[in-house]
C-alpha cells in the first residue's frame, strides 16, 4: 500500500485550483440512474470513489465514459435500460454513498435489491431515515440477508415526510426517489447543505420540478420521466477548506481557486479568530499567515451552515499548535476521533472525553509514522505533518485517494515537500 510522506517546515506559496465536490458528484451519478438518457457530468473529480460508484452504475447498465472534455474532466452516463436493479454487497461495502442508489432504481423501475452499507470508521451510520422516507413514498421495504428488498410496483406516490434531525443522505435519497413519483413531495427539517442545491439544479435541468434546496422545506412535485443534459459539479468545499488550514498550519500565502469562499464561512471565520488572513476572492480565497502562534479557538461541528464535520480532524490538527486550549465538540458522528492517537505520535497534547476533544498546543510537533484511518482523518496528519519537524510518514494512504485528487501534486506546486512511496498491493501496513 501507498505511504505519503512529509518533511515538515516549508511554507506553502502558489496557487490551488479545487476539484468538483465528491459528495455532490457521487449523488450526481446516482441521479443519471432516474434517466434512459444521457448525462454529462463536468468539473468531475477523479477519485477512488467515483470510480467505486462508476462501477456499481456499470452493473446497473451504464455505459459511463471518462474523458478531458473542454471545462476539464468530465463523464458521460447514460443507462438506456436497467439490468437487474441489484447493489452487490462487496460493491456498497466499499463505499456508503452507493446505497444512493437505491431510490432512483425503486423510482425507475418499480423494484430494487441493495445491500444494506453496514457501518464504518466514524460511527454506525444507519440508513433508517433513508427508509423511512422511501415507504412514506409508498415503498415496500423488506430487510432480509444484509439486503434491503424494495417494492413500488405502481410506482412511488408524494408525501408530507419530517425528518427527526437533519441528515445529509436522506434528504437527497428522498429527492432521487420523490422526482418520479406521482403528485407533490414535501421534505420538513431537509439538510441545507450546497451539495443538495446542486443536486436539485441538476435534477432541474434533467426536468425535474424541485424547489427550496438549500433551505430546510424541499418541495418536489413528481414528472412522469426525467431526460439528459449537462451540469457542472459544484466546487468541493471540503477540498477548499482542507487547502486553507493547510496553509494556515504551514504559513505562507495561498490562492485557492475554481470554488467559492460562502461555502466555508464558518471555517473562515473561525480561521480569522485564530489569527489567518482570509481574503475572499471571485473565484475562491487567499489564505495567508504570518510568522507567530495562532490563537486557539473552540468548534462545534454542526449541519451546514455550521462548521463541518468533514473539516473537524484538519481543524484539529491546526490547533495542536496553536497557543492555549481549543475545545473541539463533534455533534455529527459518535466516532470521529480517530485522528487524536495518530496526532499524540506527532506530539500533540489531546484529551478525549465523549463527544468532546481538548487540545492543548504545544510549541511544536515532530515527524513520525502515523496510521491513516478513514478519508479526513488521514488529510489532517498530513496538514499537521507540514509544521512537524522532521518526516512524518502516513501509511495506509488509500483512505486519502477516495476524496483528494492529486494531493501530492497541488501541495507540492505550493513548495511542500510531500512525496508519495509506492507500496506493493497486499503488504498490510
Ligand atoms: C454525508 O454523509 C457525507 N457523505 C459525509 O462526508 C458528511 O460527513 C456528512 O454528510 C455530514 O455532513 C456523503 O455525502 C457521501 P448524514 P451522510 O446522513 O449523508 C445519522 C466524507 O468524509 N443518520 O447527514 O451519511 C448519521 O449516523 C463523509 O466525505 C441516522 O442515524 O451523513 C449521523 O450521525 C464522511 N440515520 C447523522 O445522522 C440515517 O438514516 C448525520 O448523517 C441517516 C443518518
Amino acid at each position: 500500500m501507498d505511504r505519503i510522506a512529509i518533511i515538515g517546515g516549508a511554507e506553502l506559496n502558489g496557487t490551488i485550483p479545487i476539484s468538483g465536490a465528491k459528495n455532490s458528484a457521487l449523488k450526481l451519478m446516482a441521479a443519471s440512474l432516474l434517466t434512459d438518457q444521457p448525462v454529462r457530468l463536468t468539473n468531475m473529480p477523479r477519485l477512488a470513489d467515483t470510480k467505486f460508484l462508476g462501477r456499481l452504475l456499470q452493473r446497473l447498465g451504464a455505459e459511463l465514459i471518462e474523458q478531458d472534455g473542454a471545462d476539464g474532466p468530465e463523464t458521460l452516463l447514460h443507462t438506456p435500460e436497467i439490468l437487474g436493479a441489484i447493489a452487490p454487497y462487496d460493491l456498497v461495502r466499499q463505499m456508503r454513498a452507493s446505497f444512493n442508489v437505491l431510490g432512483p432504481l425503486i423510482a425507475r423501475t418499480g423494484h430494487a435489491k441493495v445491500s444494506l452499507p453496514g457501518g464504518c470508521t466514524i460511527g454506525a451510520r444507519p440508513v433508517d431515515l433513508h427508509l423511512k422516507a422511501l415507504e412514506a413514498l409508498g415503498a415496500t421495504i423488506d430487510l432480509h440477508d444484509g439486503y434491503v428488498f424494495a417494492q413500488a410496483p405502481r410506482g412511488l406516490r408524494g408525501a408530507e415526510i419530517t425528518f427527526p434531525f437533519v441528515s445529509v443522505g436522506a434528504t437527497e435519497h428522498a429527492m432521487l426517489a420523490a422526482v418520479l413519483a406521482e403528485g407533490v413531495t414535501v421534505l420538513h427539517n431537509s439538510a441545507c447543505e450546497p451539495e443538495i442545491g446542486d443536486l436539485a439544479d441538476c435534477l432541474n435541468m434533467m426536468g425535474a420540478k424541485v424547489e427550496g434546496a438549500g433551505t430546510s422545506i424541499v418541495t418536489i412535485t413528481g414528472v412522469a420521466r426525467l431526460g439528459g443534459g449537462s451540469h457542472a459539479v459544484i466546487a468541493d468545499r471540503i477540498e477548499t477548506g482542507t487547502y486553507a488550514l493547510a496553509a494556515a498550519m504551514a504559513g505562507g500565502e495561498v490562492r485557492l481557486t475554481n470554488t467559492r469562499s460562502d461555502f466555508n464561512q464558518a471555517l473562515s471565520d473561525k480561521l480569522i479568530e485564530a489569527g489567518v488572513s482570509v481574503t475572499p476572492t471571485a473565484d475562491g480565497m487567499i489564505i495567508r499567515r504570518g510568522p507567530g502562534r495562532l490563537k486557539a479557538v473552540n468548534i462545534d461541528t454542526t449541519p451546514y451552515p455550521g462548521f463541518a464535520t468533514d473539516l473537524q480532524a484538519q481543524f484539529m490538527a491546526l490547533m495542536t499548535t496553536a497557543e492555549g486550549e481549543s475545545v473541539i465538540r463533534e455533534t455529527i458522528f459518535e466516532n470521529r476521533f480517530m485522528h487524536v492517537p495518530e496526532l499524540a505520535r506527532l506530539g500533540a497534547d489531546i484529551s478525549v472525553h465523549g463527544g468532546e476533544a481538548r487540545v492543548r498546543g504545544v510549541e511544536r510537533l515532530n515527524g513520525a509514522q502515523v496510521m491513516a484511518t478513514d478519508l479526513r482523518a488521514s488529510v489532517s496528519l498530513v496538514i499537521a505533518g507540514l509544521a512537524a519537524k522532521g518526516e512524518t510518514v502516513v501509511n495506509r494512504v488509500y483512505h486519502l485517494d477516495r476524496g483528494f485528487e492529486r494531493l501530492e501534486e497541488k501541495l507540492g506546486a505550493c513548495g511542500a515537500n510531500v512525496r508519495r512511496i509506492k507500496g506493493s498491493g497486499s503488504e498490510e501496513d
